[in-house]
């Protein structure tokens, strides 16, 4: 309530709204303040909020989402192994569509391919969002795509940073990697269980470990200042919410492809294609309504990409 208030609410209506005694709302007050909220106190007036900290909590995450069903649920989580891990739990356990696991740290974080993903405690983000889609499992690959858009819409909107798309599914400022998506389900042939999309974002990272120090950033590092996370976690929610619809009209990325084809930076770049066959260089377009990756090889034939099945490089590195 004091968030969404532009001014002071009054200890009458915090007392109404929750239906507790002027003394509770003097205590969960002082437990906010203590958490480092600065929080104005003026007889007849009452509270305002006037600072929040860059903390992760529960009730701060809750505050910052603004959507009907994406993150309406959180779990808020100091500790996990990997928010994914959990989050597959917690669709084993009958999670709603929607629910978000948020942690502070990871001890086993999870990237592609069986890579580790560093999850140290304060600074970044790592969360997981639990979807119940009605779909074909087939179709499951592009909702990966549908959150690296939403990621690159939020962070270009809430920060500036010049947040591109590396297809499928990374977010890379200039040429060096921001944010990892792992996405996974359980399903059986013909009908999905459940997807968890994982999200790692790089915010207030000052040094990375000298084996990525060349192909990591943080918004920190381009931006030369600290992001508070909840802000960015709702952003993307918001974003995903919005991005998640069209999808799903459709089934495909038809109304999503411009705007990813917009920010991909592998539109209209020399790629190189690492196929299990072998690699070719090849020219790429943007990606088609199936999120595959259309490209132009050197004999002049084109073919359309399945991320599943390929990656792909600029011919100098990464990107
Ligand atoms: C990649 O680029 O390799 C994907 C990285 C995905 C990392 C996120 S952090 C939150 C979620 N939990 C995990 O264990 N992994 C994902």
């Amino acid at each position: 309530m004091l968030r969404k208030s532009s001014g002071y609410v009054s200890g009458q209506q915090l007392c109404e709204q929750f239906q507790v005694s002027r003394t509770a709302v003097w205590k969960a007050i002082e437990q906010l303040k203590e958490e480092g909220y600065k929080i104005e106190a003026v007889r007849n007036r009452g509270y305002r909020l006037s600072e929040s900290p860059d903390i992760l909590s529960q009730a701060e995450i809750a505050s910052r989402i603004t959507g009907i069903w994406a993150g309406r649920n959180v779990s808020y989580l100091p500790v996990v192994d990997s928010t994914n891990t959990q989050a597959k739990h917690m669709g084993e356990e009958g999670a709603p569509h929607g629910t978000l696991v948020v942690a502070e740290k990871q001890q086993a974080g999870k990237g592609r391919r069986g890579r580790v993903w560093e999850s140290p405690s304060g600074r970044d983000i790592y969360m997981t969002l639990l979807l119940r889609p009605d779909l074909q499992p087939a179709a499951a690959p592009m909702l990966t795509l549908v959150m690296a858009l939403s990621l690159a819409e939020a962070l270009r909107q809430e920060t500036g940073v010049d947040a591109r798309i590396k297809w499928p599914n990374d977010i890379v400022v200039d040429g060096k990697k921001l944010c990892g998506i792992l996405t996974e389900m359980s399903a059986e042939v013909d009908y999905i269980h459940y997807v968890v999309i994982g999200v790692g974002i790089n915010v207030n990272q000052d040094v990375f470990p000298e084996e990525i120090r060349t192909k990591a950033t943080s918004l920190f590092l381009e931006k030369g200042k600290e992001f508070p996370r909840s802000p960015l976690i709702g952003a993307v929610l918001e974003r995903f919410e919005v991005n998640y619809a069209l999808f799903m009209e459709s089934e495909d990325l038809s109304s999503l492809q411009k705007a990813y084809n917009d920010l991909l930076v592998n539109a209209g770049a020399r790629v190189q294609v690492l196929e299990p066959k072998g690699a070719y260089t090849a020219v790429s377009s943007g990606i088609n309504e199936k999120g595959e990756l259309l490209v132009q090889k050197d004999d002049g034939t084109c073919e359309a990409v399945f991320a599943g099945e390929v990656s792909v490089r600029g011919i100098y590195g990464y990107v």
